[in-house]
């Protein structure tokens, strides 16, 4: 049978089927135990089964698996399949370069579509950022970014915030601080240098702020620990070289900041001559109804990260800055001083320009802005209905978060029911995932082509779910 891409979930088996959990059996004998989520063993703990599926193949919004199931992605898978999983132009372009070339030498003899991929990123991006370093993944596009603002600067330390996620290497890791588990081990080798404050969010005010804090004033208090971190007696001023910020935070719980934070960081960077990185790795390529989402706020950065999206299923980043920063590195004198195999790798580059020709000639920011605000009011709808449980809709354009709580007085946050609904959903044919720093927002990143029909069949999963699920929180 073809996959459409708009099917409804079509679900035959037990999840995980047979031959998924046969295979994931398999995984087991020859993964790091680490890597893949097995979770069985939970299963036994609490009742929930988390074993995952397998995926076979993907079309649009529809993922099948080797059961034959036929799910519904709300996930992205990671927000990387922006215009739906296999779309035409992207695998067009991809069998065409295949043929041509798929592998050339990065910063020694590069292939064109690199060269291409590199100017069409300095024509979609906001303000004066001109010039690429790309990657292979978000981690990479942010190692470059940090070590950019070093050399530029002299200063190798940076401003980073908690909940934010910016990916595993042991560089990018550093500024990550979405969970200490992550960072515990590694300590050691993470920058000393790097400083972690509190991210704006206004449902959970820092500092202690009351609940009726309003964002701006959360913003402000914020802005002015920053300002008071760069100028007090131990000075981060002299170590300091970097702000790094998600726009909107992605996996610490679809948060944005109030309007006009990021431009207060951009202020800060400028009396303070640090160099401002925004991380799109998650909202660039459409998924916030713009282009990427700094331009909604007006605010351009020095540096801006992206990935995910950006190759439509090929792992492919950037770090694209403004000239004067990047001109720091100095020009290559035959060896690259930051480089890799895989940089500029033609298939990637060639499959990156098929997906900005796609989100520009097709106008898709502009269609998720509308279809984003469509899904907001369904689900501001179902948080009325379910109002001891859902605590607040987070988050722009087809980047939403449903905060789950066991109180809505306290806000105290229900990691436990976003695991069940997570689990609940994919039974009946959902993909979706938790995020947020206690696991308690049910997040969507769908693909920007998820139908009317596939969407109400997945508000009235939710609203069972919701009903069905015990309440874990307040009587
Ligand atoms: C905002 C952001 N930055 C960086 C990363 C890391 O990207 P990768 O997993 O490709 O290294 C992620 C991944 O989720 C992300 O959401």
């Amino acid at each position: 049978m073809t996959l459409t891409g708009e099917s409804l979930p079509q679900i035959k088996t037990a999840i995980p089927g047979p031959e998924s959990e046969a295979r994931v059996d398999d995984l087991a004998r020859s993964e790091c135990p680490a890597i893949t989520a097995r979770r069985s063993r939970r299963e036994r703990e609490s009742g929930v089964s988390q074993d995952p599926i397998v995926w076979r193949r993907a079309k649009g919004a529809n993922i099948e698996d080797v059961d034959g199931n036929i799910f519904v992605d709300l996930t992205g898978a990671f927000a990387v399949a922006g215009l739906g999983h296999g779309h035409r132009r992207i695998v067009e372009a991809a069998k065409r370069q295949s043929e041509e070339l798929i592998h050339a030498m990065g910063d020694v003899y590069p292939g064109e579509p690199k060269i291409a991929l590199c100017r069409r990123l300095a024509e979609i991006t906001p303000g004066e950022l001109t010039h690429s370093i790309l990657g292979l993944s978000g981690s990479s596009a942010v190692e470059a970014a940090l070590k950019t603002a070093a050399i530029h600067t002299g200063r190798s330390g940076a401003i980073a915030f908690w909940g934010g996620y910016h990916g595993l290497g042991t560089g990018a890791l550093g500024a990550t601080a979405y969970r200490e588990e992550f960072r515990r081990p590694f300590v050691a080798q993470l920058n000393p240098q790097i400083q972690h404050v509190p991210f704006p969010d206004s449902y959970r005010p820092p500092f202690g702020m009351s609940f009726n804090a309003s964002p701006a004033e959360v913003s402000d208090a914020v802005l002015a620990h920053i300002r008071e971190t760069l100028s007090g007696p131990a000075t981060a001023a002299e170590s300091v070289g970097a702000i790094i910020v998600e726009p909107i935070q992605g996996r610490g719980g679809e948060v944005a900041p109030p309007p006009g934070f990021l431009q207060g960081l951009r202020e800060i960077c400028d009396d303070f001559e640090l160099v401002l990185i925004f991380d799109e790795i998650y909202t660039g390529f459409g998924r916030t109804g713009a282009m990427f989402a700094c331009e909604t706020e007006g605010v351009t950065p020095d540096i801006l990260c992206v990935g995910k999206a950006m190759g439509g299923g090929f792992p492919l980043s950037a770090a694209i800055g403004r000239e004067e920063v990047m001109a720091s590195w100095g020009n290559s004198s035959g060896e690259a001083i930051h480089t890799s195999t895989f940089l500029g790798n033609p298939l990637g580059c060639a499959m990156g320009l098929a997906v900005i020709d796609t989100l520009v000639e097709e106008g898709w920011p502009a269609r998720v802005a509308r279809r984003g605000e469509q899904i907001r009011k369904r689900l501001e709808v179902l948080a009325r209905r379910h109002s001891q449980r859902i605590g607040r809709i987070r988050g722009r354009g087809l980047m939403l978060g449903i905060e789950l709580v066991r109180d809505p007085q306290t806000r105290e946050p229900d990691g436990e029911l976003a695991l069940a609904l997570t689990d609940y959903c994919r039974h009946h044919g959902y993909l979706v995932l938790p995020s947020g720093r206690h696991g308690q927002v049910l997040a969507l990143s769908p693909p920007f082509v998820v139908t009317d029909a596939q969407w109400q069949a997945f508000f009235e999963v939710l609203d069972r779910g919701l009903e069905k699920l015990p309440h874990s929180g307040a009587p």
